[in-house]
């Protein structure tokens, strides 16, 4: 019997269980994937503590929203792929998750997955990779600008310090000092977060820098956002509220196919890494997700899920 990790109410990580499920039916516009890796992401703690945007749904509702695995069935209208096909995709809107042995995805949002990138990297591309992408194109920097990203060391921040490194930029990441390996690992400069972080930020960058991407929020955005001139070049993956009251935005989320697809063939072409640091079993997903939740993500977690 297919399983599913879902929560049944909102409220802590005690309302996460595994539950038997019928075999999902694609709708139009759908397709049924079996599942072999899911991303672990803030997105599914946050949906479970009833903390996300987006109308009420009947419980349990599956948890996990990214996912590679092989195309099992297609939905009316879907077009482009067949059975046996590996793909990576963001999970649907709806009550049905990724952490399960069957997922169903939009087709709109759903990529190939070429033969040389792995199932677990191809399954944390869809959000976090996906996000970093969108707002480094938001922020358009150009070859030679300096861009400062706080939370340098999670699923997103790893990702948006690449993209602008191939863009030529030059990359301030304030992460935690355990992260420090990682951060220059992808070429950017290591600040330490904590009540130094500004002092050394502005060592780096005297006269400012020309975009900063947060990953984090509240207090360290508040500081570390005077170091823009222009408040418009803030983008928040995070923190919306406080992006704004600096002049800012949040990321503004494309989720189509070709963003999924120029992703994956950097990844396939050696020019990107989601960093995996950590693969769990699917038995495991609390443990994960727990990990997530606690706030200091090394790189991406994903679960091994067939
Ligand atoms: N809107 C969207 O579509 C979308 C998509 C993806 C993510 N998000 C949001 O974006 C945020 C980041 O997501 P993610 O996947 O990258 O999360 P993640 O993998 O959990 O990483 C968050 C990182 O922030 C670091 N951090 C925490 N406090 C910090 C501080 N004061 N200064 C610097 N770094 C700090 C953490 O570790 P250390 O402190 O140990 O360095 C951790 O590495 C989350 O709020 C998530 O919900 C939104």
């Amino acid at each position: 019997m297919p399983t599913a990790y879902v929560y049944t109410q909102h409220g802590g990580p005690e309302h996460e269980m595994f539950v038997e499920v019928e075999k999902p039916l694609p709708g139009p516009g759908e397709i049924c994937v079996a599942v072999h890796a899911a991303g672990v992401n803030p997105a599914d703690w946050k949906r479970r503590a009833g903390m996300t945007r987006g109308g009420a749904l009947d419980h349990p509702v599956g948890l996990g929203r990214e996912v590679s695995g092989t195309v099992e069935a297609l939905g009316d209208g879907v077009t482009g792929f067949a059975p046996g096909d590996e793909v990576l995709a963001q999970v649907a809107d709806g009550p049905r998750g990724g952490f399960a042995t069957y997922a169903l995805v939009a087709a709109s949002w759903t990529a190939p997955k070429p033969a040389g990138v792995s199932f677990t990297d191809a399954a944390a591309l869809p959000i976090a990779a996906a996000t970093a992408y969108d707002g480094i194109n938001q922020l358009d920097l150009h070859s030679g600008a300096t861009l400062l990203v706080i939370g340098a060391g999670g699923g997103v921040g790893i990702a948006a310090c690449q993209f602008a490194h191939n863009r030529g930029a030059r990359v301030i990441g304030v992460a935690s000092a355990a992260k420090r390996e990682l951060v220059e690992a992808v070429g950017a400069v290591h600040v330490p977060s904590g009540d130094n972080a500004m002092t050394d930020a502005r060592s780096l960058a005297p006269n400012g820098v020309d975009g900063l991407f947060d990953l984090v929020g509240g207090t360290a955005l508040l500081g570390l956002g005077t170091l823009v001139d222009d408040g418009s070049r803030i983008v928040t993956a995070a923190d919306e509220a406080t992006a704004v009251a600096l002049g800012g935005a949040r990321v503004r989320r494309e989720r189509t196919r070709s963003v999924l697809e120029a992703i994956v063939d950097m990844v396939d072409a050696g020019t990107f890494s989601p960093y995996v640091t950590e693969v769990f079993p699917l038995a495991r997903a609390r443990h994960a997700l727990g990990l997530v939740e606690a706030g200091h993500a090394k790189g991406k977690l994903v679960l091994q899920v067939a």
